[in-house]
């Protein structure tokens, strides 16, 4: 068995970085030792809570306020969760982790060259922002402002998911956010 206090695991970076891969991998981690949480992805937020929000600075600061709203409700009653979204600008990026508490805030930073984003292009958006065809991309065509102290850097360009995994993992235990006894096997 193991148990876990309220804290928010925030992942920042660029779209396709392999946030919400990493958010995934983390929540089966957490339910494989029955640790109740909640995740709250960019793209699922879109289509309920922020659902008609664009891509303008003044949208993707109140799509990140939303976001840490909620996660500041969890969290205060102990509920773990995972955010996934670009949530490109620091200073609400800041706002948020104040309003839930630097104690309990995890900023995990998920970097990837864009030379690399671009080779992956997953949902094929590199290459139409690229050619103009979305305006105002992060990365390509809007600004993404990197976290100076984040508590946790991944580097999936360079480390497979598994060992990104372990990292945040790792900080989890070492930080006291969960405690796993003693388990037969592992992780
Ligand atoms: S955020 O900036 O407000 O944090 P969020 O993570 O919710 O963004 O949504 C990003 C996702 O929206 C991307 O992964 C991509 O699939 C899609 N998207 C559509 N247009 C854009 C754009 N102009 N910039 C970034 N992502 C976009």
């Amino acid at each position: 068995m193991a148990s876990a206090r309220g804290f928010t695991l925030w992942f920042t970076g660029l779209s396709g970085a392999g946030k919400s891969t990493l958010a995934d991998e983390i929540s089966r981690r957490l339910l494989r030792h029955g640790i109740g949480h909640e995740v709250l992805d960019g793209d699922v937020v879109r289509t309920h809570l922020s659902k008609g929000l664009g891509f303008s600075r003044e949208d993707r600061d109140t799509n990140i306020r939303r976001i840490g709203f909620v996660a500041e409700l969890l969290t205060r009653h102990e509920i773990p969760v995972i955010t996934a979204a670009i949530s490109p600008y620091r200073e609400v990026r800041e706002e948020v982790r104040h309003k839930i508490g630097s104690r309990r805030f995890i900023e995990v930073f998920v970097t990837a060259s864009l030379d690399e984003l671009v080779r992956r292009d997953v949902k094929g958006l590199y290459a139409k922002a690229l050619h103009g065809e979305i305006k105002n991309f992060t990365g390509v065509s809007d600004p993404y402002e990197a976290p100076v102290n984040p508590e946790v850097t991944v580097d999936s360009e360079n480390e497979s998911p598994e060992q990104s995994a372990d990292k945040i993992w790792d900080y989890l235990v070492q930080n006291a956010f969960i405690r796993v006894e003693q388990l037969v096997g592992h992780a």
